[in-house]
């Protein structure tokens, strides 16, 4: 028997409660959230078991192989999103357009944004995957459906952001601008329980993530950084450890709780790298953020880009504070060098 009752719908039911003004409608289009979140990991957990492991033959907008789970995950959303009266637009990372509400829906107020399946090269080897998602306030006029307007807004307009990680066990992890709170899902009895209660992300880093097989494309303040990361200095500082999983949401997870920096940079090949701003970027950022963290480009704060479309890619640095600053200064160092030359 849980010692603790505090469920994911009494937290985010207590939490609107301190809003004499709030409707409960956030309440109600996160709990329809966390359901989709319960159907993915259920589907997550059975997945060499059946006949859902291997690719369908499709490419996605990226160009990208879709995998089977990667769609499942992404209709499964739609169906648990789009009849509640709550959005009034939707858009995934696995469609190219924007997702309209259906006709004979109910028409509301938010806009969703959303990574069904995050780190789809690890579905078929067990490794953790997530699920990533971003809430804004429409700024079209209510009752009429909602247009890419809606959804180009910047990240910090988000009202609400969240992920889900298929690990040893299935965490929701969300944030409404008032801290960041993480719920295990007890399988026993279906509920998503608190765990981590106002999860801070230590200011300093222990760990540093990414894919260090890119080496070679990397500009040279990047280089810089990770060989000064990497060694100990005689200030009693040891070297971080290098933990990069391949799924941004289980290696953001993990550096939120042990402190640590993700990077996916900008390099030579890929000049805005490779994750994107409206399902990824945004809402980690803002995640990491009330967290206590930082997330910029190399030089902006994620959170202040204006997006110019639905599925623009963007360089990231995210996660300790400290660590954050740090590799902010080495690329800063490199362009004022480079702007001498
Ligand atoms: P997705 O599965 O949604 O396409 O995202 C994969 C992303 C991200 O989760 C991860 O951090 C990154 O791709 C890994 O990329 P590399 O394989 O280039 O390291
Ligand atoms: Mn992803
Ligand atoms: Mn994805």
């Amino acid at each position: 028997m849980p010692k603790n009752f505090m469920t994911l719908q009494r937290h985010i039911y207590e939490g609107e409660k301190r809003h004499p003004e709030a409707t409960g409608e956030l309440s109600s289009l996160l709990s329809d959230l966390s359901l989709a979140a319960k159907v993915i990991s259920l589907e997550v957990n059975k997945a060499g078991l059946v006949d859902i492991l291997g690719f369908t033959g499709d490419k996605n907008v990226h160009g990208e192989k879709v995998k089977k789970l990667d769609v499942f995950a992404h209709e499964i959303m739609i169906k648990a999103l789009d009849h509640g009266g709550h959005f009034c637009v939707m858009a995934s990372e696995e469609e190219e357009d924007i997702i309209h509400i259906p006709e004979n829906h109910e028409i509301g107020k938010y806009v969703l944004l959303f990574d069904p399946l995050d780190g789809s090269s690890n579905i078929d080897v067990n490794i953790s995957i997530g699920t990533i998602f971003s809430i804004y306030r429409r700024v079209t006029p209510d009752g009429e459906p909602g247009t890419l307007e809606d959804c180009l807004q910047p990240g910090m307009n988000q009202v609400a952001a969240g992920y889900i990680v298929y690990g040893s066990s299935t965490i929701l992890v969300y944030t409404t601008g008032e801290g960041v709170h993480g719920f295990t899902l007890d399988p026993a009895f279906g509920e998503f329980l608190l765990s981590h209660e106002n999860i801070k992300v230590p200011a300093k880093a222990r760990i540093y993530s990414l894919n260090e097989g890119n080496y070679k494309y990397w500009l040279p303040g990047l280089k810089k950084y990770i060989k000064y990361i990497q060694d100990a200095d005689n200030r009693g500082r040891d070297p971080y450890s290098s933990r990069y999983i391949g799924s941004m949401v289980a290696d953001i997870h993990r550096n939120l709780i042990y402190g640590g920096i993700f990077i996916y940079p900008a390099d030579k090949r890929n000049p805005s790298g490779k994750l994107r701003l409206m399902y990824e970027c945004n809402p980690m950022a803002f995640i990491v953020e009330q967290a206590g963290g930082r997330a910029i480009d190399g030089k902006r704060r994620i959170l202040e880009i204006q997006p110019e479309s639905l599925h623009q890619r963007v360089p990231i640095y995210i996660g300790s504070p400290e660590a954050v600053d740090t590799v902010e200064k080495f690329l800063r160092i490199e362009d004022e060098i480079s702007s001498l030359s």
